[in-house]
């Protein structure tokens, strides 16, 4: 059996660029007593594994990726063939695996089991109902705490993260405002996630806007980005702010250290508190915020947005999109079509 992969053929310098990818196809091997064949369904497309790309990156659990390996990334699919005990054939997985057809593992992938029977496409389960959507739910709920009338921010609103931390913002009764890097973006976090104002955080007048758009000053801050961004919002914060810090992505790409914002002193000014969190370190809280996140896309309050690339070979590309900008939505890779999508589709 022919698999296509996706290697990392280069260390990013700056910028990831679609020549740091090489697709190429090898030969499935058998698999061994202890190991299963995983047939990928979707791959996750995730701004922070950038940071494992790096020469000397990560630790003993995530080293830094291998060059001409394929590259690791979040993955979900079905047991092809198995030789152990655990893992029946046909059961749904997600996993820590790689961009590529068939992945073979022995079981230790940071393996989660999905039930089959939830109503909802597949790709969900990497996305509005995964780690993105629950990055936006603990970081909004256990630190923002929207209050009705509060005004909160969200960087990059119209991501993963952003786009689903919008919505539990709007739903908290939240007055919301977004980020994003293009007009067309603004135009889409208004009409499609029902911010009440967008700035884009390019414009050169950049700190007018943001003013125009926060009229009574900003009471949580959802940060994604960090980097000038921060600074901006800094200077509008109100007394007892608060500010989850979910990810930096204007660092992922630096050669050099970034400097920090240079009026962090009104964190002291207003008593306000920034704070960061890593999702999986509430592991216990999944099946909370699955139900919570559930409740509101069955109620319609809560919709998932894609941004979905067909085909493993066009995972590269897709990872260069994230730091362009060029996505809406969770960023996917569908490899293969499959029938628990279809139907809940359907
Ligand atoms: N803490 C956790 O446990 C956890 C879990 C998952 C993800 N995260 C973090 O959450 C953040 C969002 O991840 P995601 O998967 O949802 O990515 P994403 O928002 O879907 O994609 C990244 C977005 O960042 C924006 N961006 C790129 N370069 C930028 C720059 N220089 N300045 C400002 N914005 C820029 C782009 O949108 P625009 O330019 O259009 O705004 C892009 O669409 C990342 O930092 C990620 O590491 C944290």
């Amino acid at each position: 059996m022919k698999n296509t992969r996706v290697l990392l053929a280069r260390r990013p310098a700056g910028l990831p660029r679609e020549s740091d990818f090489r697709v190429a196809t090898a030969e499935v091997r058998e698999i061994r007593n202890g190991e299963m064949l995983i047939e990928n369904l979707y791959l996750s497309l995730d701004a922070g594994f950038r940071n494992w790309m790096n020469e000397g990156s990560g630790d003993d659990v995530l080293p830094a990726m291998p060059l001409d390996q394929p590259v690791m990334g979040l993955t979900l699919g079905r047991v092809k063939q198995s030789r152990r005990s655990d893992y029946r054939e046909g059961e749904l997985l997600m996993a820590r695996l790689a961009w590529e057809e068939y992945s073979i593992s022995d079981g230790g992938d940071f393996i989660v089991r999905l039930d089959a029977s939830w109503p909802y496409p597949l790709s969900y389960h990497l996305g509005v109902l995964g780690d993105t959507g629950m990055s936006a739910y603990f970081g909004l709920t256990d630190i923002g705490t929207p209050q009705p009338g509060e005004t909160v921010v969200i960087s990059a609103a119209g991501g993963a993260v952003g786009s689903v931390a919008g919505q539990i913002a709007k739903i908290h009764g939240a007055r919301t405002v977004g980020f994003a890097g293009s007009n067309e973006k603004c135009e889409r976090l208004r009409t499609e996630l029902g911010y009440d104002a967008a700035v884009h955080h390019r414009s050169a007048r950049l700190a007018e806007e943001l003013r125009a758009a926060c009229p009574d000053g900003i009471d949580v801050y959802f940060d994604n980005v960090g980097g000038p961004l921060l600074e901006h919002v800094l200077a509008h914060i109100n007394e007892g702010a608060r500010i989850p810090f979910c990810g930096a992505v204007t660092a992922y790409n630096a050669e050099e250290p970034l400097p920090g914002p240079s009026n962090l002193f009104e964190l002291v000014l207003k008593g306000a508190r920034l704070q960061g969190f890593m999702t999986h370190m509430q592991i216990d809280r999944y099946p909370e915020a699955r139900a919570a996140l559930a409740g509101w896309l069955d109620a319609g309050e809560l919709r998932s947005v894609e941004y979905v690339h067909e085909g493993v070979d066009r995972a590269g590309i897709g990872f260069c999109h994230l730091f362009e900008g060029r996505n809406f939505g969770k960023s996917v890779v569908r490899v293969r079509p499959d029938d628990v999508s279809d139907s809940a589709r359907s």
